[in-house]
């Protein structure tokens, strides 16, 4: 076979065959094709139905954050991660937090913005104020979408318009508000979308292009906050050198980016974990981190009359705990069932309390210790296994790196070359 990735038909073949032309295409041997579909929990007879051209699974760790305490309740985190630290640090952060009752939540409504675009309009504020004048019949028109959502006391709520600016002219954007209760929304609100353009065109006698979901979910927020004793977090300098990592992130957007990453990792792992759509919890996060214009954190630090931390954030949480993948791959399934949520609202502001732990662990690491200590042995041990060593090995290779401060690559290697010609 030429090495071509032109395939018609691939996506008609079964997960089999598939993996034998990539096998061919990328050289792969017998064992990394049967790695590759040796997929334990999640069947490849599922995963075939969950996305297109499947040719096996990839398992990635699965950890549990512990000492979450969140409203006076305890939760245990699942968290999907392949990144060392991020477990145990989260883990530390919520111990840190439990002195003082360890976090505090709230959210909004959990309502979706759908966007529908309207273009060749010439009187585009008149066409506004038809569209508004019809707010009723077009709320109408999208709550025949899904009776079952209604059922539950979802659907579309209102509407708002704008009329835009862009290069190409003034563009009318109709926003449908939908309560989408415990589904993330993306199809729901698509299909109201898509349901009330004939009705937009006949108002506007404009053309309507995009009918979309919007991922900066400003009507759809989560909010955690917590009080941290200074004694808990190391003293009134680590305090005071948290507060300066925050306002470093508040000041500067290179720093911004970083601080952010620091606490998505803890809500993107819990995303995966749930098998949410992390793509649009990244989206909305940093959208909604740029929405003064300037990107700035997530997150905020302050000191409170006793010199103790308070911490908050708050970001937009587009999560489902039915609908999607949840209720399909089943480790998401058990995933639920560890957090024991009841709601998509009640999993969003969890994930914001996660959010937050992870960000105080980092920048508590990073003014006081500075994080490559912490991080050294969890990244050596990554070394050492791949460098080849195994069992014990493991532990006397990172126990000599770490010791020597060359946490690298090649002296795992050698180390190991060492142990053996020693045996
Ligand atoms: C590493 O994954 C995340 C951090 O860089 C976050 C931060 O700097 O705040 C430690």
């Amino acid at each position: 076979m030429s090495r071509t990735s032109e395939i018609s038909g691939f996506y008609k073949l079964s997960p089999k065959e598939r993996a034998q032309l990539v096998r061919e295409f990328a050289g792969l041997t017998d064992e990394e094709v049967n790695l590759l579909q040796s997929t334990g929990s999640l069947k490849l007879e599922l995963a075939d139905r969950m996305i297109e051209n499947v040719v096996g699974t990839i398992p990635i760790p699965l950890g549990i954050g512990v000492n979450f305490l969140i409203n006076g309740r305890d939760y245990l985190i699942p968290m999907a991660i392949d990144e060392p630290s991020v477990v145990a640090a989260a883990s530390y952060a919520a111990k840190m937090a439990r002195p003082k009752g360890g976090f505090f939540t709230s959210s909004t409504e959990p309502i979706m913005i759908g966007q529908i675009q309207a273009v060749d309009i010439d009187d585009p504020h008149g066409a506004k104020m038809a569209i508004l004048a019809a707010k009723n019949e077009i709320i109408e028109k999208a709550n025949e979408q899904d009776p079952m959502l209604i059922s539950v006391g979802g659907g579309a709520r209102d509407l708002d318009v704008k009329v835009i600016d862009a290069d190409s002219g003034p563009m009318v954007i109709t926003e449908l508000h939908v309560d989408c209760r415990d589904v993330m929304g993306a199809n729901t609100v698509n299909t109201m979308a898509e349901a009330v353009t004939p009705l937009i065109e006949r108002i506007t006698h404009g053309r309507v292009y995009l009918r979309i979901i919007s991922n900066l979910a400003t009507k759809r927020l989560a909010r955690a906050w917590t009080i941290v004793a200074k004694e808990a977090v190391g003293g009134e300098a680590v305090v005071d050198g948290i507060i300066q990592a925050y306002n470093f992130a508040a000041a500067d957007p290179y720093r911004a980016a970083t601080h952010n990453k620091g606490a998505l990792n803890g809500i993107i792992a819990v995303t995966i974990a749930t098998c949410n759509d992390h793509r649009a919890v990244e989206a909305g996060a940093h959208a909604y981190a740029a929405r003064t214009g300037k990107y700035s954190p997530l997150t905020v630090w302050e000191k409170n009359k006793k010199g103790d931390l308070v911490g908050s954030i708050e970001l937009p949480m587009a999560v489902g705990i039915i609908g999607g993948a949840t209720k399909v791959h089943p480790i998401a399934k058990i995933a639920l069932k560890i957090l024991g949520v009841q709601t998509a609202n009640e999993l969003a502001e969890v994930m914001a309390a996660v959010g937050l732990a992870q960000n105080l662990a980092a920048l508590r690491a990073l003014a006081d210790e500075g994080l490559q200590r912490g991080h050294m042995s969890l990244h050596a041990r990554n070394l050492a296994i791949m460098a080849g060593a195994q069992e014990e090995l493991v532990d006397v290779i990172v126990e000599r790196m770490v010791k020597e401060r060359k946490v690298r690559f090649d002296r795992a290697k050698e180390l190991i070359e060492e142990y053996k010609k020693e045996q």
